[in-house]
């Protein structure tokens, strides 16, 4: 959830690492800190707010300090305050800390520290480590880390510095921690590749257990009794551009523009066109075992979640496979037991979702076959599943609010359907090359979904000051209605409820009255009688329709009070793009209402705690 940068080399460490927190502060930025080592002793700088409030207080400071940590804050253990911002430190002020997860036998810690004599200043539960590691301090720091690493329950990417000391230790368990590599003896390390990938595109994933220690001659991994782990130097392939908002006002609204780019990028990289089947290399099943799966579990949270409910439509209409999706955080409280007929697919954009990770590793040890539909590549997620799995590719989506993750994973999860009917036998190849066929068809469709750009933004002025809202789809546009108030709620904070249109009647509709504006996801299709008849009922109760609506469909502007077109394609396809029209008007309600779209507020890009 917070955002760990750390560096070590001849640059400058202010100014390196101001940049390094700035590209990741959508982890979060209630608040932020840096320490640098400079000359013998440690310079310490923390301030409320996001990390441009900190890059101000930097720049009055002389560049010299060559070894520093940086962080930037979603609070868990104690208000975003000063004193709760990291670093860290321990009693003498040399050991600082930067950390991000949850030290879960905090208070017990802290507890015997004072016992001890330490002298604690803040109420996070980060502050036991630097003490801890002081406790333990014999003449190295790595030994100290290490011996403080085998008393802390929980969850932790952390990174340390002492005074006086050229180096960095570094150690994860549970929490992302990438070392971008400079050069010998020049390193970034951070708990995101969007903080590595302006200086280097080589990257070393840290695993859970590992220490690291960054020197100015160079570095070396090992678990906590010292023993070397050897790693193999991957490359990231994202650029600096795609990190940048490249005239757009707002990360979100470059990124749902982005979307016919990132469709055309995955239907090119997943079709195999001589063999007219979308191919899916990264997955580790037999075909034997595929056949023999009886059903499919998808777990994710939030808009995963709801790019999951479209996925069990996919999967059970096109693959013929009984599928359940289940909220991450739940699939815990869930008695049953999973075993080797089960396929579980773990969506997630970051890949580092605390409650999607623990799920899958529950369903590992059950023995499912388990993959992952995620979009950072290297992610934790994308490492655990034990079957492979398969990247979206979409980039990097900088937006807290995600949507080109959503439609991305709707596209990939739509194409490995397509890809499991066929290896199961319960898709013809006809039917898949004519899916494929129309699948080509999908940016033009999106390109021309984002032309009604102005239409919705007369609609958002309309509507930026109501204070509740509901969205109502059927079938596959339930995760339509669903994603739809997701958008609004979490970067316009108005209150807004999706639901099955058909279950408006049994309760919501009390609801309705001339205030509520409802939007209806209209798809022409066997159920369209059936969502009239719901527009209907908003009505006599004079509630005020919004409907995403076809091209072709004659009848709703007679019937709805605005209409926002998309234009034609088949049920599967409009999941995709009734999605667009949706961003905008949570995008441009938003604007109008001043709000932080890009970080809003309580909200941190991934969840990993
Ligand atoms: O990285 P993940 O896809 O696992 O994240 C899951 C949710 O936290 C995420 O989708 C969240 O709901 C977004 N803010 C929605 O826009």
């Amino acid at each position: 959830m917070c955002g760990i940068v750390g560096y070590i080399g001849k640059r400058d460490a202010y100014s390196t690492l101001i940049k390094g927190i700035s590209r990741i502060d959508y982890r979060g930025y209630d608040s932020a800190g840096i320490a640098v080592s400079i000359n013998g002793s440690l310079e310490t700088l923390k301030c409320v707010g996001a990390v441009s409030t900190l890059k101000k207080e930097t720049s009055k400071k002389n560049a010299c300090g060559t070894v520093s940590i940086g962080h930037t804050r979603w609070a868990t253990h104690g208000k975003p305050t000063k004193a709760n911002a990291h670093p860290h430190l321990s009693c003498d002020g040399k050991i600082a800390v930067v950390h991000n997860g949850i030290i879960e036998n905090h208070q017990a810690l802290r507890k015997y520290l004072i016992s001890e004599g330490h002298k604690f200043t803040s109420e996070t539960d980060t502050e036991v480590i630097p003490h801890l590691i002081e406790h333990l301090y014999e003449g190295n720091l790595e030994k100290a880390v290490a011996a403080a690493l085998k008393q802390l329950h929980g969850t932790y990417g952390i990174a340390v510095i002492r005074a006086g000391e050229k180096k960095i230790v570094a150690a994860r368990k549970g929490s992302p921690l990438i070392l971008g590599i400079i050069g010998k003896g020049e390193y970034i390390l951070a708990s995101d590749i969007a903080a590595i990938t302006e200086y280097t595109k080589k990257a070393d994933y840290l695993e859970d257990g590992e220490i690291c220690v960054l020197t100015d001659k160079g570095y070396r991994i090992t678990d906590h009794d010292d023993a070397p782990h050897s790693h193999i130097v991957k490359t990231i392939n994202w650029s600096v551009a795609a990190i940048e908002k490249q005239g757009f006002e707002h990360y979100m609204l470059k990124e749902i523009h982005e979307q016919p780019e990132t469709m055309r990028t995955i239907i090119a990289g997943k079709f195999d066109f001589k063999n007219k089947i979308p191919k899916f290399g990264g997955i580790r099943i037999t075909p034997l075992d595929l056949k023999n799966l009886d059903r499919a579990i998808i777990l994710a949270c939030g808009t995963s979640f709801n790019a999951g409910l479209a996925g069990e439509y996919f999967l059970e209409k096109t693959a013929g496979l009984k599928t359940e999706v289940v909220y991450a955080s739940e699939f815990l409280c869930k008695a049953e037991k999973l075993s080797s007929r089960d396929l579980v697919i773990a969506i997630s954009q970051s890949g580092e979702t605390a409650d999607t990770l623990a799920a899958l590793r529950k369903a590992n040890s059950d023995g499912a076959h388990s993959i992952g539909v995620v979009n950072v590549v290297g992610s934790t997620i994308a490492r655990e599943v034990n079957s492979g799995g398969l990247y979206i590719h979409v980039g990097p989506e900088v937006g807290v609010a995600s949507t080109k993750a959503y439609t991305g994973q709707l596209l990939s999860l739509f194409l490995f359907s397509l890809w499991l009917g066929r290896m199961r036998g319960s898709l013809k190849p006809a039917e898949a090359e004519a899916e494929m066929k129309r699948l080509t068809s999908l940016p033009a469709l999106a390109e021309a979904a984002l032309k009604n750009e102005k239409k919705i933004i007369a609609i958002a002025s309309k509507f930026k000051n109501a204070t509740n809202f509901m969205y109502l789809g059927r079938g596959i546009h339930y995760a339509t209605s669903l994603e739809g108030a997701l958008k609004l709620k979490e970067i316009s904070y108005i209150h807004a409820e999706g639901m099955p249109a058909a279950e408006m009647k049994h309760g919501p509709i009390a609801l309705i009255d001339k205030k509520m504006p409802v939007v209806f996801a209209v798809k022409r299709d066997d159920g369209y009688e059936k969502i009239i008849g719901n527009i209907e009922e908003v009505k006599a109760r004079k509630g005020i329709v919004i409907a995403i609506a076809e091209e072709s469909d004659k009848e709703i502007h007679k019937k709805a009070d605005y209409v926002i077109r998309v234009p034609d394609s088949t049920q599967e396809l409009s999941s995709m793009l009734f999605a667009i029209p949706l961003q905008l008007l949570a995008y441009h309600i938003a604007r109008f209402r001043k709000c932080e779209i890009d970080k809003p507020r309580n909200l941190a890009k991934s969840v990993t705690v």
